[in-house]
């Protein structure tokens, strides 16, 4: 059966921390068992671990005439493999090295593509490689399916930059493929992997490359694992998201590098709520915001864990850009060592680590909730600061930071002084540069922060924290510090 093939191993225990008002010691003992005693309601998210399986059918592409030679397409030998394997009841597909270029993959029940090191899947760049409905352009895509996976150690390649239409150092032009109107504008472009509506996923030990728009999308999906996976999009490329969990419950992704243009780790909610998502362990550089939530956010999200995460020379550190009236809490941010910096202005981020905002997209949109919410150990060296606006809808409850060490230091030519709210709200505004700026909060705590600024008489920097009282109430500092460094 294809359950036991897959999944026979051991299970992975995470303890998911829910928040309370009380802090504990923490530690991580190895990397697949997190413990988190912080907690008064400590809450466990117990997935199936994946490993390559053992005793299964495997099925050999090449045995299905694939030639793996990069210039034939071998798309109805991988597809003939796949469907082959799941009658099978499940097993493994299999891609010796090689280039294999192909249309798209349907990845069907119980099977695990092992794209083997020296292999190479590589999407095909023409409208045609790709099934009629735009929303499942995918060079891989699982649909409906159960006990699926991808590893193997070899590559899938989207070949982004076959998209490009015009090479730009601030941000490429990408090709659109709405000709069709299947859909419009400059994002119709083919994501690179996608799981939609599945259970148990499992993604380790692959490396994901080129996309030309999204990397990595589970959309309705529950039980997803996704660890010792690389990401390699492109710098300047708009959409080049890393991973996009949607809709989904229960996602652990772990010891994942992600080096891409747009969000690394971005949860989204169109069509259900998000529960349960634990981020460990990874390395992120992006020209867009490391960790985003929204700003798709018309469902709710709780019980996220976002632990030891290196973010360097990113145009934002951890975003909260809840926009369409979701409700977000119980979310943890800890052990995170931030850089950001701006680039240009045409990408959303103006070098906050931390963005926390709850505006409404228009005026036709709903204000979601931020509560709950705990930063601690957060370590960042940024050429702005931090960003936390509620609206009056949506003020934001019970924000806690803890252990928080802030540098504040210029070193790009970028203009200051703008605070950003796009996408839509009031866009981007003149705003003079703080450590925090604070708009529309109830219930702010600030445990042991430190502020240190450069001692740079060129750069104009303001208060440390700017508020106005009447938006903002409930502020406890406890051991606040702030001043100049020489640098
Ligand atoms: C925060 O850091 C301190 C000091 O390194 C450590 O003792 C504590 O466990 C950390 N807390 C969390 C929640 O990781
Ligand atoms: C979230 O995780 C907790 C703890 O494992 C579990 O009790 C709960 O059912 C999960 N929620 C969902 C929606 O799966
Ligand atoms: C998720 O994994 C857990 C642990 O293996 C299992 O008990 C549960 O049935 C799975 N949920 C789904 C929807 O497959
Ligand atoms: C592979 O090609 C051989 C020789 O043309 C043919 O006999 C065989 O049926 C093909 N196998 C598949 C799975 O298409
Ligand atoms: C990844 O796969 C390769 C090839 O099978 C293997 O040699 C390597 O040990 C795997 N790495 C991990 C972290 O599983
Ligand atoms: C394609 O998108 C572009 C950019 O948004 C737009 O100008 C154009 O009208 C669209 N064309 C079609 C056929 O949708
Ligand atoms: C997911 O895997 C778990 C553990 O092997 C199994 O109990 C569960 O039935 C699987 N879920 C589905 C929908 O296959
Ligand atoms: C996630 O859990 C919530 C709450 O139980 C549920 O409403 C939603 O349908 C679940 N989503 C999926 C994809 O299973
Ligand atoms: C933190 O993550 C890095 C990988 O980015 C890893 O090398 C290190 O061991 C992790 N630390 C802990 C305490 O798990
Ligand atoms: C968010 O919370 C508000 C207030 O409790 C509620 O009216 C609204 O329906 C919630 N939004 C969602 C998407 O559940
Ligand atoms: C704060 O961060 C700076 C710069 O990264 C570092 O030199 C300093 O040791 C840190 N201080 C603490 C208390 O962690
Ligand atoms: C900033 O501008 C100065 C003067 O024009 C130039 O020398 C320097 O290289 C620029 N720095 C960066 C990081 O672009």
């Amino acid at each position: 059966m294809a359950t036991s093939l897959f999944f026979q191993s051991p299970t992975i225990l995470l303890f998911l921390l829910h928040l309370t008002n009380q802090s504990h010691p923490y530690t991580s003992p190895n990397p697949s068992l997190i413990t988190t005693t912080t907690t008064t309601t400590t809450t466990i998210i117990q997935l199936p671990r994946s490993s390559r399986p053992h005793l299964q059918p495997t099925f050999y592409v090449t045995n299905f005439n694939a030639t793996g030679d990069g210039i034939h397409y071998d798309t109805p030998y991988i597809q003939a493999a796949v469907d082959a394997c799941s009658a099978a009841g499940g097993g493994q597909v299999i891609f010796p090295p090689g280039t294999y270029l192909t249309a798209t993959i349907h990845l069907k029940s119980g099977v695990v593509l092992v794209i083997e090191e020296g292999a190479r899947v590589l999407g095909g760049t023409k409208l045609e490689d790709y099934p009629q409905e735009a929303r499942k352009w995918y060079v891989v895509v699982a649909e409906d399916a159960n006990d699926v996976g991808i590893t193997g150690g070899g590559v899938i390649d989207g070949q982004g930059l076959e998209f490009v239409e015009k090479v730009d150092e601030r941000k490429n032009v990408m090709v659109s493929w709405n000709r069709t109107g299947a859909c419009y504008g400059d994002e119709c472009r083919p994501r690179l992997v996608g799981f939609l509506g599945c259970r148990n996923v499992s993604v380790w030990n692959v490396t994901l490359t080129e996309p030309a728009y999204w990397c990595l999308h589970v959309v309705r999906c529950d039980n997803t694992s996704i660890h010792d996976v690389s990401i390699h999009g492109n710098f300047n490329t708009p959409n080049n998201d890393g991973i996009d969990i949607e809709d989904s419950n229960n996602t652990v992704i772990t010891r994942c590098d992600i080096d891409t243009g747009d969000d690394a780790i971005c949860p989204k909610t169109y069509t259900g709520p998000l529960y349960n998502l634990t981020v460990t362990n990874c390395w992120i550089r992006t020209k867009s915001s490391a960790i985003k939530l929204g700003s798709a956010s018309w469902f709710n999200y709780k019980g996220l864990l976002f632990d030891n995460i290196t973010i360097v020379n990113s145009h934002r550190g951890l975003g909260l850009q809840i926009r369409d009236g979701g409700n977000v809490s119980d979310v943890t941010f800890s052990n995170i060592n931030i850089s950001t910096r701006y680039y240009h202005p045409s990408w959303w981020g103006r070098a906050e680590p931390i963005y926390v905002t709850t505006c409404p997209r228009d005026s036709n949109s709903k204000a979601g909730s931020i509560s709950n919410i705990l930063f601690i150990n957060i370590t960042a060296t940024s050429e702005n600061g931090v960003f936390l606006s509620g609206s009056k809808g949506g003020v934001l409850r019970n924000l806690r930071f803890i252990n928080m060490n802030f540098t504040y230091r210029r070193w790009t030519n970028y203009t200051g002084g703008l605070v950003d709210y796009r996408p839509g709200c009031q866009g981007l505004v003149n705003h003079s540069t703080a450590g925090i700026i604070m708009e529309h909060i109830d219930g702010l705590e600030v445990e042991n922060m430190k502020m240190r600024w450069s001692d740079d008489r060129l750069r104009r920097w303001n208060n440390p924290l700017d508020f106005r009282p009447s938006t903002v109430n409930n502020i406890n500092l406890l051991n606040f510090h702030s001043g100049t460094y020489k640098q």
